[in-house]
């Protein structure tokens, strides 16, 4: 019996240590970690920089409470807006809480120019985590009908789709439209530069703020530091969280100046928020990244989806091989069961499933042109061998 919550069913492997791109279960088997903990481990494991920036800050301080000072929370929320051209953060433990975050300001917005019920388009096969307001915006019924009554002023729309959004032109309680450019959770859903421009420029025009969650996406996951970027566009809000810290626990809703203010003091906060360990660990993820790794994932990227489609041609139980950067998804004509365990137990590769059919990989950021290429051999042994077993067992 265990006595954790029956949440979660975790592969039976237990690790014992981490390095790089790797993991090593407790009989001491290496695995490749082409999962990083959902897109989290972006520097890989144990990276030497990182854990000496942990010990550093344990010296001193863990936590003070955002009653006091420490440098860090201003350190990386001024490193922040150089990266985004957003210049006010809050700082919160997850993704979801960015979101909460992103959902307050947007009503506030709508409550200062007189809306009292205000609404915000969201789309069909959202994500954006599991709190109630979080949860209100994401689309999946399986993730919210335990738990109704949700929050009212979420409207759902086709993802991709602008006409479905310019539909709502017309309704003067519409504040915001929130949405993931690449929608990790519904199998690597990519939104085109075009829609997200065009996107922008309906939100200008009907004074809508416009949402990013990158919070999967971004951070340098698809070459650039955030997905936006390659359209040329800003958002009003944009929310991050999953690898900013490589694993210790930060998210933070990003805004302009003309919204910052609408959070003041006692409207929102949270205990461990803005925290000198998270704060300061993120510092140096961004230094990193910034200094070491973003110029070199995009064509990384390319090599692995570029390797992964010739491979993968001709198998017939492939629907398509689409991705950004290091963010892929391998999405087959059918759900097959077990595909982590025999990923792992046969090939060595950890790596998840999405929507029951969509092979997603989120690979550290950190890879090397040979661990590219080792990928991409072990991702297509898999997959010749489910598309054996497919093949044998149609009648
Ligand atoms: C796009 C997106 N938004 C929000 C979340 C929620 O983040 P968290 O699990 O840190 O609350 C996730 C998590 O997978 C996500 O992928």
């Amino acid at each position: 019996m265990s006595y954790l919550m029956p949440i979660y069913q975790p592969l039976a492997i237990e690790f014992q240590r981490g390095e790089g791109c790797y993991l090593w279960d407790i009989e001491d088997k290496c695995y490749f970690d082409a999962i990083s903990g959902v897109g989290v481990t972006l520097l890989g494991h144990a990276h030497p920089v990182i854990h000496a920036e942990i010990v550093a800050q344990s010296q001193t301080f863990l936590h003070l409470s955002n009653l006091f000072k420490h440098g860090w929370n201003e350190r990386l929320a001024e490193k922040l807006a150089e990266i985004t051209g957003l210049t006010q953060a809050f700082f919160c433990n997850s993704g979801t809480e960015a979101n909460e975050a992103a959902i307050k300001i947007a009503r506030a917005y709508g409550h200062q120019r007189g809306i009292q019920r205000p609404k915000i388009i969201v789309m069909q096969n959202a994500f954006h985590g599991r709190t109630l307001g979080a949860l209100s915006a994401t689309a999946k019924p399986a993730y919210r009908e335990a738990f109704g009554p949700l929050l009212d002023g979420f409207e759902f729309v086709p993802f991709h789709d602008l006409a479905a959004i310019e539909h709502y032109q017309h309704d003067p309680d519409v504040v915001a439209v929130l949405l993931e450019p690449i929608q990790g959770e519904a199998g690597v859903n990519i939104a085109s530069p075009l829609y997200l421009r065009q996107l922008r420029k309906l939100c200008d025009q009907q004074q809508w703020l416009l949402i990013l969650d990158e919070i999967q996406c971004g951070l340098g996951r698809t070459g650039t530091w955030f997905f936006y970027q390659q359209a040329g566009i800003r958002p009003d809000i944009l929310t991050i969280a999953k690898g900013l810290a490589n694993g210790v626990p930060i998210g933070a809703c990003l805004t302009h100046e003309k919204l910052g203010h609408l959070l003041q003091s006692g409207l929102h906060g949270s205990t461990f928020g803005g925290n000198p360990l998270a704060c300061r660990v993120a510092y140096t993820v961004l230094d990193l990244l910034d200094k070491q790794y973003l110029a070199t994932i995009a064509d990384k990227g390319y090599k692995l989806l570029d390797l992964l489609q010739s491979r993968l041609t001709g198998l017939q139980n492939i629907q398509s091989v689409r991705g950004a950067g290091l963010m892929i998804g391998i999405e087959l004509i059918h759900p097959v069961a077990n595909i982590p365990q025999l990923a792992s137990e046969k090939f060595g590769v950890l790596l998840n499933v999405t929507q029951g059919k969509v092979i997603r990989l989120l690979p550290p950021l950190i890879m090397t042109d040979a661990q590219v290429e080792y990928l991409a051999q072990q991702i297509a042994l898999l997959l010749k061998e489910l598309s054996q077993n497919y093949v044998e067992s149609q009648p």
